[in-house]
């Protein structure tokens, strides 16, 4: 692969690339017929082409991320082991992370625990070593199973992925490692559990302390031998399986309470990867809110949408108990309901109750210092809240909205100047913000 060379311009390496790509079109352009070998040779080329790319790509997120974030200079201490010459920037720290061709998959952000969960990642990845990745629920772990895969040796075999938690008790060991014809009732051919599927590259067990306790036993066994046996046969099978387990459980603690093996757990956990709760990585909420509304737009084919004020301060200090994946969830829900601006309207309606209290408590506060303010803030609010709907509805007329209303036009411009609202916001083809464009390439 063409090593990506982090200290060219973005646009000479594209150039390369562009540059490479011609001459493959041209070589096609003009060959009468091609030899076998000669078919392997290109799709050798094309493959390196597209390896650089995605490298491109991913690099040139994180660089236009860290430059817009403006919050990379938080100095602090990685892992001892992964200390380099001295302590390291965050900036510091995702531009290494670039520079040495680092494979993302996607994980967006670079709060200094995160930071840390890609750095043990890469240093694990080229080893064939368990990995055991915690974390609460929705925190990114699959996406760090992948990072671990994606940097690793076994990349182009097989990644396969088996929810631990969701596989009845009674089909587990021949899910896992497959079964013999006639081996139970069902059992009508040979069938290759996942252990097999995933031979030389990873299988990756969620939810592994779901595991009941004598599949553990069966898994231990894979992992002292690399020995599957199906499920009615006597002969076992080696397998290269590199296994990286998840879970969002102590299992220390179940390990304590006997319902998970303690050696299996050394054994899967012979490198933890610890990723972060979204409210260990507030500060970064901005930033991801920006890079799931676009994500969303791309892929249900919008426009960014725009939120409300009322709605970005409650999506700036909810709690999130489904970390990452709710605020992403959330994100592609409102982009597909509201029209240009979202607003606390259209959150799902579990979280819709929480939007109104957090309102109703910053009246509340205000109640402390004097009536007259709280009416006059609640009235604004209200008067704003009128303004934005209006313009909603009349995708962004002025005019249209003045006769429909009532109003004098003047009136209703001052009044729009007043709450800092900008009609032009409202039409509907306003021109999209050209950074959103340029922050998330296309591969
Ligand atoms: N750092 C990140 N940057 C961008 N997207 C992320 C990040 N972390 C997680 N996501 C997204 O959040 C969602 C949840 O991630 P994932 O499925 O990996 O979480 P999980 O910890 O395995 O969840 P669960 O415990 O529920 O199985 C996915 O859509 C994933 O793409
Ligand atoms: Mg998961």
């Amino acid at each position: 692969m063409k090593p990506f060379q982090p200290k060219m311009t973005t646009a000479s390496t594209f150039g390369g690339v562009i540059e490479r790509i011609e001459i493959l079109r041209s070589t096609l352009r003009w060959a009468s017929r091609m030899e076998r070998q000669d078919i392997q040779k290109m799709l050798k080329q094309v493959n390196e082409l597209r390896d650089t790319v995605m490298i491109l790509s991913r690099a040139q997120r994180f660089a236009q991320s860290s430059a817009q974030s403006g919050q990379d200079d938080d100095v602090i201490e990685p892992l001892e082991d992964l200390k380099k010459p001295a302590t390291k920037s965050n900036r510091e720290r995702r531009q290494g992370l670039i520079e040495r061709n680092f494979m993302f998959e996607g994980v967006f952000g670079d709060s200094p625990k995160l930071l840390e969960a890609m750095e043990i990642a890469e240093r694990a990845a080229p080893s064939d070593l368990p990995v055991l990745i915690e974390g609460a629920s929705g925190t990114g772990k699959e996406l760090m199973a992948k990072v671990v895969h994606a940097n690793g040796r076994r990349t182009d075999k097989a990644f396969v992925s088996v929810n631990c938690g969701a596989i009845p008790d009674s089909l587990l060991e021949s899910e896992l490692f497959g079964h013999k014809k006639g081996a139970f009732t069902g059992a009508s051919s040979d069938r290759k559990g996942k252990f097999e599927s995933a031979d030389g590259g990873t299988i990756f067990l969620d939810e592994v302390g779901e595991l009941p306790l004598q599949g553990q036993v069966k898994l231990l066994r894979v992992l002292q031998s690399n020995e599957i046996q199906r499920v009615g046969s006597d002969h076992p099978v080696i397998v290269d399986t590199r296994i990286v387990a998840a879970t969002n459980r102590n299992l220390l603690e179940m390990a304590r309470e006997g319902q998970f093996r303690e050696d299996l757990y050394y054994r899967l956990g012979v490198i933890h990867v610890s990723v972060p709760a979204l409210r260990e990585r507030t500060d970064e909420i901005p930033l991801l809110i920006d890079y799931f509304t676009d994500e969303a737009a791309e892929s249900l084919k919008r426009k960014p949408v725009r939120l409300s004020p009322r709605l970005r301060t409650f999506l700036l200090g909810y709690s999130y108990p489904g970390n990452i994946r709710e605020l992403r969830n959330i994100l592609f829900r409102i982009s597909c309901l509201a029209d240009d601006i979202a607003d606390t309207p259209h959150l799902p309606e579990s979280i819709r109750a929480d939007a109104a209290t957090s309102s109703a408590e910053g009246i509340s506060s205000t109640i402390s210092t004097s009536l007259v303010d709280v009416k006059k803030a609640a009235s604004d609010a209200a008067e704003k809240q009128y303004l934005i709907l209006g313009l909603q509805e009349v995708r962004g007329t002025v005019s249209e909205l003045a006769r429909r209303v009532g109003m004098n036009r003047s009136h209703l411009q001052s009044l729009l100047k007043k709450h800092g609202i900008r009609s032009k916001d409202f039409r509907a083809n306003p021109p999209s913000p050209a950074r959103r464009k340029t922050r998330h390439p296309q591969v």
